[in-house]
Order: structure tokens, then C-alpha cells, then sequence
């Protein structure tokens, strides 16, 4: 082990708390083993609010998203454990609902108590947006209904990726920071998500360059690139 990945190891193992990442001469084996993602995205994504009612005005009424479950988290007896240990709400018989955000993917809610602070969306660490993805049509309707419902829209519509993926920014009513992504040259349902954000294996060297200056860490990130990736630049002389 080089110097560089024995701190490169130490400094993960600080930031990520319990868990410890093997620094880069152990991980290379298993990166470059992975040309497709072991998961297959997410099942729930789960915030907070403190009023459930108008959470689920919103994402219901105004994003369209379905309710698929809502429950109230268990009751347990005071100091006692919750099975879910760490991962779990410091709160016991609380609801939580979940609602169907497409994709076959879920967005779910505890509601917490009032007067609990608001989260700094910009701490390191913190969950800084969320991005929603849909068809062009889509796109322009849901920045209508936005609208239409008094949602102020804080950022866009703008080009966020050339050379078609456009986004525009607002919050949900419990402040969270939400983002609508179309690729407007796209198809209405086959969004391909992941093809149309990805880019030449020259372009992803010359951001990572800006990041590092490890040239063999910079191989292992390119050599794990997506599979979907646009394929080498094709300069044109003209
Ligand atoms: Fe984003």
C-alpha cells in the first residue's frame, strides 16, 4: 500500500464513520469487476416532515403520486430498543406513509413532532435535492401544475446538461429541495435516464484530472465508467 491510498483510506474511514471503505489497492479488483450496478435504484427514499396531511397534499395532489402504504411505526415500551436499532426514528407510533414517485421506486414520510429544527441542506452529508425524472410532456405539465398550485419555482426551466437535459428547482412545503429532469430531445417514456447523462471517457478523465492527480486512481474510476458511456469525442475538422 503507497502512501497515498493508506490516506486516502484513513480519510475515509473518518468521514464514513463506522463504515470503512478499502483504500484503492483492494477495491480495484471488485470496481473493475462491476461494469453494471449491483442495485437496481431505490426502493424508498425517506424524509421527515412534521405534518403529514400537508406533505401528502402535496406530493398527492400536486406531483401525482399515488399513495401505496401508510402505517403508524410501532409503539415500544420506554428505553426499550426498536428493531430497526440506529436506522430507526427517535419517535415510536408516529405515521409513515408511502407514495409511488414511478419508476417502481417509493418516496416515504415520517412525521416527526413539531417544533423540531429544520435540516441545513447544504451541511455535509445532508440530502441537497432530489430529482425527479419524466418525459419532455411531462415536464411542461408539471411545471404548469407548479405553477397553478402557487409553487414558486426557484431555478429554471434551464439546460443543466447539453446537450437536452433541462431541469427547473423548488421546494415542497416542508422545505426540502426538489428538482423536476427531463431530456427534452428524449422519448416520453423511455427516458434512458443514464445514456443521456453520460459522457466520453475523455471528458470524464479531464473532470476527474481537476480532482486528482492520482493517474492510476483516475484509470480505475475510468475503467468502472458505465457501459452506456457516449463513446470516445469525435473532433470534427471543421
Ligand atoms: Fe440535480
Amino acid at each position: 500500500m503507497d502512501g497515498t491510498s493508506d490516506w486516502l483510506g484513513k480519510r475515509r474511514e473518518e468521514s464514513m464513520g463506522t463504515a470503512t471503505i478499502a483504500p484503492r489497492s483492494r477495491s480495484r479488483e471488485l470496481s473493475l469487476a462491476v461494469g453494471e450496478p449491483l442495485l437496481r435504484g431505490i426502493h424508498h427514499l425517506a424524509l421527515v416532515t412534521d405534518d403529514m396531511r400537508m406533505t401528502l397534499d402535496f406530493y398527492v395532489r400536486v406531483l401525482g403520486m399515488p399513495i401505496v402504504h401508510g402505517l403508524r411505526t410501532p409503539s415500544r415500551p420506554p428505553g426499550a430498543r426498536h428493531a430497526h436499532g440506529n436506522g430507526a426514528p427517535p419517535y415510536s407510533n408516529i405515521p409513515h406513509y408511502f407514495l409511488d414517485m414511478g419508476g417502481d421506486s417509493l418516496l416515504a414520510f415520517f412525521e416527526y413532532p413539531k417544533r423540531i429544527a429544520k435540516a441545513d441542506r447544504d451541511a455535509i452529508g445532508a440530502m441537497q435535492h432530489v430529482s425527479f425524472a419524466c418525459g419532455p410532456a411531462r415536464y411542461r405539465e408539471i411545471l404548469e401544475r407548479l405553477k397553478a398550485n402557487g409553487i414558486t419555482i426557484d431555478a429554471g426551466p434551464l439546460l443543466v446538461i447539453p446537450p437536452a437535459i433541462h431541469s427547473f428547482y423548488f421546494f415542497d412545503p416542508n422545505g426540502i429541495r426538489l428538482e423536476i429532469s427531463s431530456d427534452l430531445d428524449g422519448d416520453e417514456e423511455d427516458l434512458l435516464v443514464i445514456r443521456s447523462c453520460s459522457m466520453s471517457e475523455t471528458e470524464l478523465r479531464a473532470e476527474l484530472e481537476t480532482i486528482s492527480n492520482d493517474k492510476a486512481w483516475i484509470d480505475d474510476m475510468v475503467a468502472a465508467m458505465t457501459p452506456q458511456g457516449l463513446g470516445p469525442v469525435i473532433l470534427s475538422a471543421s
